[in-house]
């Protein structure tokens, strides 16, 4: 039964994500234009639909194990509009389960803003097109602009998590075997739900949250498979060890397991200095400051709130990947920085490239063998 047991089934069973690999790769913010790189360089990402296909299936062939898209309304501005074209994540997800094998591919969903009975059925739909490889990755949202469009309120920081659990507790009744069901609570009033088919399989689809507060990291805790969290520049190992080590103490008192991952970006070259090269070139050169600043501010970071010294810090660590840990250099440097994370006790990582689909195969070509070799993952399937 919903938070007081999971009521589809075992949760873990999707957890592997389709493969034995110790540590998890995925890619982090192809479904919107520039992806996660907030830079002006003209062969930055398009965030198109063919280039969606062709990055998945370069991706399913390597063996990297899942795409999570962005739930984005409203472009950040600037030179680029950054992030101004994105593309629906559930229905990307759908069009990207058809066309690929193994990937697990999340839809990122605003809980606040699509009825739960809805969401549910989108959410079995796109799990039988991909045969029980759809994930959800449930946000309640930040950002007032996106709000306003959909004529919703954001709720105080409490109340959006309140609300989300009574979605998700209503989102996963509607997966469960049971017959009709109603609903009662603080937010939602419904009779006699009934919601068939089920989830592909008679399991159910991976859960995973990115909350980073107490809140938002404790109703991952209660609810999710998996929660992401910033393991950004300067959080040490020891900091890093620590964060896992409590967030699966915590999910241990609950009954349950979970699994964490975090975010960064690749810059990998042949030379350490190429890699430098082109990461000074692309994200600090020929950044989009415009919309750097335009984030920062929606944030209620500006220079009348910040001093000179911690406004430049935090502008230039939005800039690099919004806050994803960088990982520049040659191939050792950037293999070793990810048996570092998987030494940590993380499960994976999702990575962005300015270009995914330029730069996808040099790191499957050059980083996974040597991931293989220290024992992380199996040898990449040919691209
Ligand atoms: C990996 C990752 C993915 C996220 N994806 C989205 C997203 O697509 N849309 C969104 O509005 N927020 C997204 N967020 C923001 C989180 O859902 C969350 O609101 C944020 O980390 C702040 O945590 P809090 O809600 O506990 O305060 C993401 C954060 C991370 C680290």
């Amino acid at each position: 039964m919903s938070r007081q047991g999971e009521p589809t089934g075992n949760g873990r069973a999707r957890a592997a994500m389709g493969s034995a690999n110790r540590l998890k790769l995925g890619l982090f913010g192809a479904n919107c234009s520039s992806g996660r790189a907030v830079t002006i360089v003209p062969e930055r990402w398009s965030g198109s639909w063919p280039d969606c296909v062709r990055l998945a299936r370069m991706a399913d062939r390597a063996g990297i194990e899942f795409m999570l898209p962005i739930g984005r309304w409203k472009g950040y501005g600037g030179t680029t509009d950054y992030q101004g074209e994105t593309l629906e994540t559930v229905t990307w997800a759908c069009g990207l389960l058809a066309r690929t094998e193994r990937l697990t591919v999340f839809g990122t969903v605003h809980a606040p803003l699509i009825a739960p009975l809805v969401a549910a059925k989108q959410f079995v739909t796109a799990d039988h097109i991909g045969e029980g490889r759809f994930g959800l990755n449930l946000v309640c949202g930040w950002n007032e602009g996106e709000f306003e469009m959909f004529g919703a309120a954001l709720r105080d920081h409490e109340a959006r998590y309140a609300y989300a659990q009574e979605w998700l507790d209503i989102v996963k009744l509607a997966w469960s075997p049971r017959e009709d069901f109603d609903f009662e609570g603080r937010f939602f009033r419904l009779k006699g739900v009934r919601a068939k088919p089920k989830p592909h399989g008679g399991t159910r689809p991976l859960i995973m949250n990115a909350g980073a507060s107490a809140t938002g990291q404790s109703f991952a805790i209660r609810n999710c498979d998996a929660l992401f969290s910033n393991v950004s520049l300067g959080i040490s190992f020891e900091e890093t060890v620590r964060h896992v080590e409590k967030v699966k103490a915590l999910a241990r008192q609950c009954g349950r397991e979970i699994d964490v991952y975090t975010v960064g970006v690749v810059t990998c070259r042949a030379t350490a200095r190429e890699a430098a090269d082109y990461y000074r070139h692309s994200i600090v050169e020929h950044a989009d400051w415009g919309a750097v600043d335009n984030i920062l501010a929606m944030k209620g970071i500006t220079p009348q709130t910040h001093a000179p010294e911690e406004f430049r810090r935090i502008r230039d660590h939005q800039a690099n990947g919004m806050g994803g840990l960088p990982l520049v250099g040659d191939p050792d440097m950037v293999a070793g920085e990810l048996a570092r994370l998987a030494a940590a006790g993380l499960t994976g990582i999702a990575v962005s490239f300015v270009n995914y689909l330029d730069e996808l195969p040099y790191f499957c070509t050059e980083v996974l063998p040597r991931l293989a070799r220290s024992g992380l993952r199996e040898e990449p399937g040919p691209m």
